[in-house]
Order: C-alpha cells, then sequence, then structure tokens
C-alpha cells in the first residue's frame, strides 16, 4: 500500500498533489512519500516480530538520499552499506556505527580502514583474500573486525540474471562447499571476530522457496561450524524480498516472509540481520515527468517525456516494468509507445502499452520508482542529476537539488596543452 493516490481527479502524494510540485521544483523529479516509508518499515519489522534479536538494516543501495535514511532511521533502521560513500551518509542520517553493515565484493584497504575506523557493526567478508586483508588491516590499527563470512549457497533465485547473487558462478561470496575450511582459517586468524555468516541470493525474488531452500543450507553449515567447534552468534539473512510493479501483482508478503524466516531459524539461537531494499523504498516514490509531445508512429504514438534511461535506467537494464499513469487523468486511454528523449532506442520506457491518454504537457508518473531510481542516474546526453522531494502529509521539501548539467561541466577542465 502506498500515499499516492487520486484526489479530485489530480494524483497526489499523502496530501500533497503532484502539479504543485512539478510547479515549484520542476521535472522530471522523484517524489517519496514519508508514510509510505514509514508504513513499510513499520510492516517489515512487525513480520519479524517472531525473531526475538535481530538488527534490520536498510540496503542503502537502494535510495541513498539522506532524508529518506533519516526516516529509517527514526524507525530504528540500521543500514547495509557497500561503499565508504554509503557507511558516510548512514552516519550523516543519525544511524548508530554498530547497526552499520559493511557489504560487497570488493571493499578497498581504504574502505575496510574507513569502516574500522568508524567502528562499524560487523563487515561481511566475500572472500578468504578480503578476510585475510582486513584481518591485516584491523592488527596494524591495533583492532578487531566483527564479521561474518558471506556464503554463496549455489541457488538459483529465479529473478533477473543481472540481480541474482546465489548461484555458484555468481561473484559473490564463498562457495558452501568451501565454507567450512574457509571459517576455519579466518576463525584462527587474530584481528577479525568471525562471529557468523551471510547470505543473499538476490534481489525482486518472487517466490520464497529459493530463500528457503538458501536458509536450509545455511541451518546444515550453521550445524557442522558448530559442530567443529566454532561459535555462532550472527547469521545476516540479506534482502531481496520482490515487490509488485503492476497493480494487482501478487508476491509474498513480509507477513509470509516473517513466518518463512521464523520458521526456518528457530533453532539457530544467533542475532538476526536483514538486509532489506526495494520492500521499504520502491512503492514509496515515483519519477514524475512531463509529456514532451506526443509523436505520430506507424502503430502507436510515441509519448515522449522529459525523464529519460539516465534518471530511471531500470526499465532499459532490465526490461524493468514501471506502471506509468496520468497525474490528471482523463478518463480515455491509448495505447503508446513512453519513451524519453535520449538518443538511443535503449531510452524506452514501455512498447505498445495501454495507458491513460496523455498529450504535450500533461504529467505522468512512472510508479515503484523509490528504489534503484535516482541512485542510478546518470548525466548521459549531459542531462544532470534529477531532483528529490520528500512529502509528509501536507508539507514537502526538495531533499536533492537538481544538479545542471552545466554544474557537471563546471568539474571538466581542459589542459592549457590542447587550448
Ligand atoms: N543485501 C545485499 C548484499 C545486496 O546485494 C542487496 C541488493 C540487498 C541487500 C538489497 O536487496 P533488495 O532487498 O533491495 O532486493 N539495481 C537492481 C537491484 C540490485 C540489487 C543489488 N543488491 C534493480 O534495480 O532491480
Amino acid at each position: 500500500m502506498d500515499h499516492f493516490t487520486i484526489t479530485n481527479g489530480v494524483m497526489h502524494a499523502e496530501d500533497v498533489p503532484l502539479p504543485r510540485i512539478a510547479d515549484e521544483v520542476g521535472t522530471p523529479v522523484y517524489v517519496y512519500s514519508r508514510a509510505t516509508l514509514e508504513r513499510h518499515a513499520r510492516v517489515f519489522r512487525e513480520a519479524l516480530d517472531d525473531v526475538p534479536e535481530k538488527l534490520i538494516a536498510f540496503a542503502v543501495k537502494a535510495n541513498p538520499n539522506l532524508a529518506v535514511l533519516k526516516v529509517l532511521q527514526r524507525q530504528g533502521y540500521g543500514a547495509d552499506v557497500v561503499s565508504v560513500g554509503e557507511m558516510r551518509r548512514a552516519l550523516a542520517a543519525g544511524i548508530a556505527p554498530e547497526n552499520v553493515v559493511f557489504s560487497g565484493v570488493g571493499k578497498t584497504r581504504t574502505e575496510l580502514a574507513a569502516g574500522l575506523e568508524a567502528g562499524i557493526g560487523q563487515f561481511n567478508i566475500e572472500s578468504e583474500e578480503e578476510g585475510l586483508e582486513l584481518a591485516e588491516v584491523a592488527r596494524e590499527m591495533g583492532m578487531e573486525a566483527r564479521c561474518t563470512l558471506r556464503i554463496n549457497p549455489d541457488v538459483d533465485a529465479g529473478t533477473h540474471d543481472k540481480i541474482s547473487t546465489g548461484k555458484a558462478d555468481n561473484k559473490f561470496g564463498v562457495p558452501i562447499t568451501e565454507a567450512g575450511q574457509i571459517f576455519g582459517k579466518l576463525a584462527n586468524e587474530k584481528g577479525v571476530k568471525l562471529r557468523g555468516v551471510a547470505v543473499h541470493i538476490g534481489s525482486q525474488l518472487a517466490d520464497l522457496a529459493p530463500l528457503e531452500n538458501a536458509f536450509a543450507k545455511i541451518d546444515e553449515l550453521i550445524r557442522s561450524l558448530r559442530g567443529a567447534g566454532h561459535t555462532i552468534t550472527h547469521v545476516d539473512l540479506g534482502g531481496g524480498l520482490g515487490v509488485p510493479y503492476k497493480q494487482g501483482e501478487e508476491l509474498p508478503s513480509p507477513a509470509e516472509y516473517g513466518a518463512m524466516v521464523a520458521r526456518m531459524t528457530k533453532d539457530w539461537s544467533v542475532k538476526l540481520i536483514f538486509e532489506p531494499g526495494r520492500v521499504i523504498a520502491g512503492n514509496a516514490g515515483v519519477l514524475l515527468t512531463r509529456v514532451v509531445r506526443v509523436k505520430r508512429g506507424i502503430k502507436d504514438p510515441f509519448v515522449i517525456v522529459d525523464a529519460a534511461m539516465n534518471d530511471l535506467a531500470r526499465p532499459a537494464l532490465y526490461g524493468a516494468y514501471h506502471d506509468f499513469t496520468a497525474v490528471q487523468p482523463k478518463g480515455t486511454d491509448m495505447t503508446a509507445n513512453i519513451v524519453g528523449p535520449i538518443c538511443e532506442t535503449g531510452d524506452t520506457f514501455a512498447m505498445g502499452r495501454l495507458c491513460d491518454k496523455l498529450e504535450t504537457g500533461d504529467l505522468a508518473v512512472f510508479r515503484t520508482a523509490g528504489a534503484y531510481g535516482a541512485t542510478m542516474a546518470s548525466s548521459y546526453n549531459s542531462r544532470g542529476f534529477v531532483a528529490e522531494v520528500l512529502v509528509d502529509g501536507d508539507k514537502f521539501a526538495v531533499v536533492a537539488d537538481r544538479i545542471d548539467a552545466s554544474a557537471i561541466m563546471d568539474a571538466e577542465r581542459v589542459p592549457e596543452w590542447l587550448d
């Protein structure tokens, strides 16, 4: 459920009519709803009520906007980060360092040291090599890094190939077949305190079965590690729960996910860490755009909007579907190709889409754009970076300025030997 609804013929974010935001901030612009973020955070937390000890660490990559992180920090959320940049954002939003988890397959030495320096709660080590390097860095600093070892369980998550992470040939984690041996080696290493394991098999999961399968493998691994004399106190179950992108699409609910987790982990006696991203932020945001013009096509017309693949990359990158609706529906519809202004055919949001009738100057939204939206933007075609707005009841604030193409150009230089 979200708070983007049509009231008196006009789409509102909570109590703010979207045309007001378009007038004051311009388009394209990402619009987030605080009430929706809070609702999703609460629903996910309540779904895990039966898990006695836990940390819910929002996957910052899904939406790193500082105001969004602040909303989640106020809900008691920690942060799952994958770079120093994300770590700094989480800390700047007031998230306590001990509630920060550092994931990622290519943490640099500088990043490992920065994480230690900041006193973050947990590193999820993705390889033996990384574990040894972290141990060395920690020893040099006279510190001890609290860690889990990320396991690649060799499970097909059944999602898009580019966002699957738990198959044996994916780059993430250590093969489950070698986990015991690598765990044994790193557990003896001074500088790291290896206290458990982590797993994350992919994103936008539409079925709980692969997750359950992965957790069953982790269950077996925990028993075997304990059998070998290791102390296991922390298990990170990652994120991945999918969200509906189409009206009426049925996905496993947080409650169903929570019940499965509680059932699979009831004998573990560990603190569980969760890293949800999309399920919290996805449906809490829309990308508001204006129709530049409607161009006749051989078959369907092209609705050319002022948002493009540089602002919302998911359709071009993954063939992803985003609902596209008018802000002021006229009560009639059309079949159209929805495209942006960028000079490549990949800048297509949808072909042959049945949508609200739209004309030049009309406003429309791409829904479910709160996760992996603004954060994946680029400045391709020298288009600058899109602005972001957070709505709260009847007020809103610009929470990220639009960065003009000229500001990006200002950071470039022609060397004098070229002049
Ligand atoms: N934890 C780890 C270690 C991850 O790699 C990810 C996502 C998450 C948690 C959060 O997953 P979520 O709950 O959001 O599914 N750009 C892609 C999604 C990439 C996901 C990468 N990892 C997209 O737009 O669909």
